[in-house]
């Protein structure tokens, strides 16, 4: 059965997303490789997948844009006429204390991280209805949830996330789609690549298990969810962060 079936993972052409992508597609599912990088960036992951036997398929779009992800999904529609399940991973960071954050870097994170969720869940939602099953998973922040100073955008978006993800559990239990969130903690890629040694150490005195996480955690979390294994599971924000809260 899950052999058949579509995923969607925005921004997997690097980090958790690229992770993500070669996970599920390792138990048969094919995955749609989406970002904003180069089309030939996304055409090495979707290489990779293809590498290893897998299917996948490439679609450059910005999914903080309402034409972008309209002609995303229709490419979708062409394609394959399903969408099963849809990982709403793509985020930025535009991190600054409140004092010093202008309007532009407050919207464009509200726009990437939050709007995005809204505008690509909305299309999904109606290929995945007519198939009662359907499966989201959105990738929220260990900061939604304990808020972290220098990022109140950020944060704002992925609490913002939560409320997305508790309020369309309810709205889509009916039509058998589960709506779940991941919140990962300090992940090992390019965005906490950006951050300064001293903050890094800061953040890893914080966490129990003495390690950053790696993509492969999430990616894991994200599989299961995704999986016939997670049937009875919806509305929930699971936390991977190693035990820091
Ligand atoms: P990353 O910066 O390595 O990758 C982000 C991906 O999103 C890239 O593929 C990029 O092309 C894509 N992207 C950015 N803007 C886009 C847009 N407008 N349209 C389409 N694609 C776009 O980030 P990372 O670390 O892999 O993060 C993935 C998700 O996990 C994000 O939502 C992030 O907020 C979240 N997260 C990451 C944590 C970490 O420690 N790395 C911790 C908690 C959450």
């Amino acid at each position: 059965m899950s052999d058949e079936r579509v995923a969607l993972v925005t921004g997997s052409t690097r980090g958790i997303g690229r992770a993500i992508a070669h996970r599920l597609s390792k138990d048969g599912i094919t995955v749609i490789i989406n970002g904003t990088s180069s089309e030939s960036r996304i055409e090495e992951v979707v290489s990779e997948i293809k590498a290893l036997g897998r299917k996948a398929i490439g679609i450059k779009a910005n999914i903080s844009d309402a034409k972008e992800v309209k002609i995303m999904f229709e490419k979708i529609i062409n394609e394959f006429g399903r969408l099963d399940i849809l990982v709403n991973n793509a985020g930025i960071a535009r991190d600054t204390l409140l004092i010093r954050m202008d309007e532009r870097e407050w919207d464009e994170v509200i726009k990437v991280n939050l709007k995005s969720v809204f505008l690509c869940t909305k299309e999904a939602f109606k290929l995945m209805r007519k198939k009662k099953w359907g499966r989201i998973v959105n990738i929220t922040s260990v900061v939604g949830i304990m808020g972290n100073a220098g990022q109140v955008n950020y944060a704002a978006s992925k609490a913002g996330i939560i409320g997305v993800t508790k309020s369309l559990a309810k709205e889509f239990a009916s039509s058998n789609i589960l709506v779940n969130a991941v919140a990962p903690g300090f992940i090992v890629t390019d965005m906490t690549d950006k951050l300064k040694d001293k903050i890094k150490k800061v953040f890893l005195e914080t966490i129990p298990l003495k390690r950053f996480g790696e993509p492969e955690d999430i990616a894991s979390m994200v599989n299961f969810l995704v999986s016939d294994e997670a049937s009875y599971i919806t509305g929930q924000v699971i936390s991977v962060n190693g035990g820091m809260i």
